[in-house]
């Protein structure tokens, strides 16, 4: 295979099938060999126009001698089950993001790539944004100071017919509506990537997170708009914030990285960054804006830095893992303000504020709960006193590290 270009068996021939596609015409050494779809119309009409073999059966596809690597561009509930196919058939695996609606799921993917010994890689192309590197750079060699603050926003109006069709209505299919099938709305749709984005260019982890959310003017079971605050493990602060409702234009850019001697800002489809730095560095000028522009390829360098990989025998570059931790974040941002404790399953964090009636059970701890004994001091412990049993004093807790910290002093109303 040294020589050879490592073939793609493409999974999901609906919205995000022809990028996909497209990105496979320009890379060097990975091409598409074959594609699938459950829905005949869709697979025919990528197979022919990229004149690649066409099926609407995975298992065919995955027998085909061409195929090194499936793509799946599927909705992430049915990740974890052509996951476990492929990986069965001794293929490499690429999963589109969010790479499950849930942790369950993603820990299943990684077991069975891992049990198979094929890779498990995550579909994060942003990282190989031309503004992304720049960040990366300028934070790695110092010229932009410790980072204290990063925000990350996606500011989007969707239109009706994006939610039976996506953007291109090439398959219609209301999966994005549903929670159990998409895993949620903007967060794990849209800033699932910015999350991941962050992650890549500063290095930095967050610790913690407090997040509102709601559905607030669309007519689906999914969140249209968040707002999140986190805190990362260099006690950097972070500011996430998106929607999909959002009419008119926002205003502030998509992505800041602010450190202690400048910041660095981009819109992700701009093709260009702004820098700002107070001494120069790195070929830059102090105390004035410099901007960049970028011809981005996203797809087609991460296929390239994807194949080379598994081609040398190495880990990919954005691996099954990468996609669990976003997915943890974004977990653990929808962990949002009702009196219940929905602790998320690893015992990572979980955000929690008392804003409306609580809806413990009588006497008793939420599932999940951690152990009362493990409460923050002055704070009662899940499942004690107030209405329904649940605490009746003004909180937002986060469960960190095995125990409850105490994050602030509003009043439960
Ligand atoms: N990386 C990105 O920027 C990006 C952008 C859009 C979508 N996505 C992700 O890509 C995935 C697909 O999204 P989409 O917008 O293309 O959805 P879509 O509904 O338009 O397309 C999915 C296709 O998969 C097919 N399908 C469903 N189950 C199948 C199965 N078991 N076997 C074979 N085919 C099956 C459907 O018929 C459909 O044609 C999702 O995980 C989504 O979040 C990623």
């Amino acid at each position: 295979m040294a020589d050879e270009k490592l073939g793609v068996g493409l999974i999901g021939c609906g919205d995000i099938a022809p990028t996909h596609a497209k990105a496979l015409q320009q890379t060097k050494n990975v091409k598409l060999a074959a594609c699938t779809d459950i829905v005949e119309a869709s697979a025919r009409s990528l197979g022919e126009e990229y004149g690649v073999p066409w099926t609407t059966k995975v298992d065919e596809l995955l027998a085909h001698p061409e195929v090194d690597l499936v793509t799946i561009a599927t909705p992430a509930f049915t990740h974890l089950p052509l996951t476990e196919q492929a990986a069965a058939a001794g293929k490499a695996v690429l999963c589109e993001k969010p790479i499950a609606a849930n942790l369950k799921d993603a820990d299943g993917m990684i077991a069975a790539c891992r049990n198979a010994g094929v890779p498990l890689a995550t579909c994060f192309p942003l990282r190989y944004l031309g503004a992304a590197k720049w960040a990366k750079e300028l934070i790695a060699s110092g010229a932009l100071g410790e980072v204290i603050e990063i925000r990350l926003r996606n500011m989007g109006e969707k239109q009706e017919s994006y939610w039976i069709g996506g953007f291109s209505g090439r398959t219609k299919d209301d999966w994005r509506k549903h929670k159990d099938k998409s895993g949620g709305g903007v967060v794990i749709t849209n800033l699932i990537h910015h999350l991941d984005l962050a992650r890549a260019v500063t290095g930095l982890e967050a610790v913690r997170a407090y997040c509102e959310m709601g559905t607030f003017a669309t007519p689906v079971e999914v969140e249209d708009l968040a707002v999140a605050s986190l805190r990362y493990d260099n006690e950097a602060i972070g500011l996430v914030e998106g929607s999909s409702c959002y009419v008119g234009r926002a205003a502030e850019p998509d992505v800041v990285f602010l450190g202690k001697k400048g910041q660095i800002r981009f819109g992700l489809w701009d093709g260009s960054a702004e820098v700002y730095l107070t001494e120069a560095a790195a070929g830059l000028p102090a105390k004035e804006w410099t901007k960049r522009e970028f011809q981005d390829a996203t797809h087609v360098e991460f296929y390239d830095a994807l194949a080379a990989a598994i081609k040398a025998g190495n880990t990919p570059p954005v691996t099954g893992e990468d996609g669990r931790k976003a997915l943890r974040r974004r977990r653990a941002g929808r962990s949002r303000c009702r009196c219940r404790q929905a602790a998320d399953e690893r015992g990572w964090f979980v955000g929690r504020a008392c804003l409306r009636p609580p809806i413990l059970p009588v006497g008793g701890a939420a599932k999940n709960a951690p152990p009362s004994k493990t409460a923050a001091p002055g704070i009662p412990p899940a499942g004690a006193g107030g209405r329904h049993g649940a605490p009746n004093i003004a909180q937002c807790l986060v469960w960190r590290a095995g125990r409850w910290f105490g994050e602030g002093g509003a009043r439960c109303v």
